[in-house]
């Protein structure tokens, strides 16, 4: 009888162990994948991957806080911004600044323009580098699985983890998720004028991608790129996005469409407003075409320049809220089309921040 307790005592002993070792090495292999950047937090951090070339290194800022400001559950946060070489300084000097105030919400990598090694010459000379960048994330990241790719001219109006979670909602053959490009047959871009084949009834917009590099591997994505590019070169004219159109075109089933407003658009609302939301409220909203920084539908600036003008870490209530509201309340603002929208800009920012003095 006590020979069978010893036993039972030594195997649970041994099975203890063996948990431990099995627990160690994925512990160690994580904390070395991030002690690159002196960095030690054990959670796996949320990518947010932008491209920022030409004149928009302010912008990328912007989009930077905005993220920031709405990570409202302190997710963290990991920006790989891949940029022209003399962008560099500028970018890191805010970046440190920003770090320094807020050391355990985020990190960043500045990342050359970069093509995979294999065959770098035949990438680099069949696209225009900035554009053809975010198609080759899935070689270049090898130690990434997932994550959110958005343009220079995107401000988060909500938390990362709200759109990520779609990542949860994919399906066995899903690798990526966007938008549509438009809601509206009467004033679509592809099905009036594209020459190519595109995704569904009304093409996607690239503007904020979802992606799991990961399946995006297993697909061999950049093999099936550079056959689309070979065969359509002549035909596309908003580059990568028409390449990605092509893309789910011949492959529907793998990508998942994700509602307007995760990539909310002047063209959802100049004319009329077309993109019926989900809680009534804006998740990421998109100045494309410089609707930031003009006064067409003022709605766009305002939401910039009050993100602009933001100091992080400081109320965001006092100092972000209240301005932005009553801007928003500005006759011009109510008078324009794209205005209606105010209440669903405001929405989760109250919601978020409304109650703190
Ligand atoms: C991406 O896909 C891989 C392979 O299917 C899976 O293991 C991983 O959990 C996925 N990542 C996310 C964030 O869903
Ligand atoms: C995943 O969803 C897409 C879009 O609804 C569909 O076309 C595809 O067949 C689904 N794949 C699986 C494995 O269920
Ligand atoms: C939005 O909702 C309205 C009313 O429910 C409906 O008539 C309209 O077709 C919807 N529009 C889109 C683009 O889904
Ligand atoms: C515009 O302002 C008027 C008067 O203040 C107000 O009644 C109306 O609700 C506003 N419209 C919008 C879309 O906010």
């Amino acid at each position: 009888m006590l020979h069978l307790h010893m036993c039972f005592l030594c195997l649970i002993g041994i099975g203890i162990l063996i948990y431990f070792v099995h627990q160690r090495p994925s512990c160690d292999h994580k904390g070395m994948l991030l002690s690159r950047n002196n960095v030690q937090p054990a959670r796996t951090p949320f990518y947010i991957v932008v491209v920022c070339c030409g004149q928009r290194v302010q912008e990328t800022l912007v989009m930077i806080k905005s993220a920031i400001l709405f990570n409202y559950e302190q997710e963290y946060l990991k920006f790989l911004i891949f940029t022209e070489k003399e962008k560099d300084d500028e970018l890191r000097e805010k970046l440190t600044d920003w770090k320094s105030i807020l050391p355990a919400l985020f990190d960043f990598d500045i990342l050359p323009l970069n093509f995979p090694s294999q065959n770098e010459i035949e990438w680099k000379n069949l696209f225009k580098p900035c554009a053809a960048q975010r198609l080759f994330l899935p070689s270049l990241l090898t130690d990434v699985d997932s994550l959110l790719y958005v343009d220079t001219d995107i401000l988060f109006l909500s938390p990362i983890s709200d759109i990520w979670n779609f990542f949860k909602k994919f399906n066995d053959s899903q690798i990526a998720a966007l938008t549509p490009e438009h809601e509206n047959e009467n004033i679509g871009w592809y099905n009036r004028f594209a020459r190519h084949p595109f995704y569904g009834r009304l093409g996607v917009n690239s503007g904020v991608m979802l992606m799991n590099l990961t399946r995006m591997r297993e697909f061999n994505w950049e093999k099936h790129i550079l056959s689309i590019h070979e065969e359509y070169k002549l035909r596309i004219i908003w580059g990568d996005q028409d390449i990605i159109n092509i893309l789910f075109y011949y492959y529907p089933d793998k990508l998942f469409v994700m509602p307007c407003e995760y990539n909310y658009r002047p063209d959802h609302c100049m004319y009329m407003s077309i993109c019926n939301m989900t809680d009534s409220s804006v998740k990421l909203i998109h100045g494309n075409r410089g609707y930031f920084h003009a006064d067409r539908q003022p709605l766009f600036k305002i939401i910039y320049e009050s993100m602009e003008s933001y100091q992080l870490g400081s109320n965001a209530n006092t100092n972000f809220l209240m301005p932005l509201r009553e801007a928003l309340n500005r006759k011009s603002v109510n008078e324009s089309s794209c205005g209606k929208i105010s209440t669903e800009v405001l929405k989760i920012a109250t919601k978020l921040f409304g109650n703190s003095y």
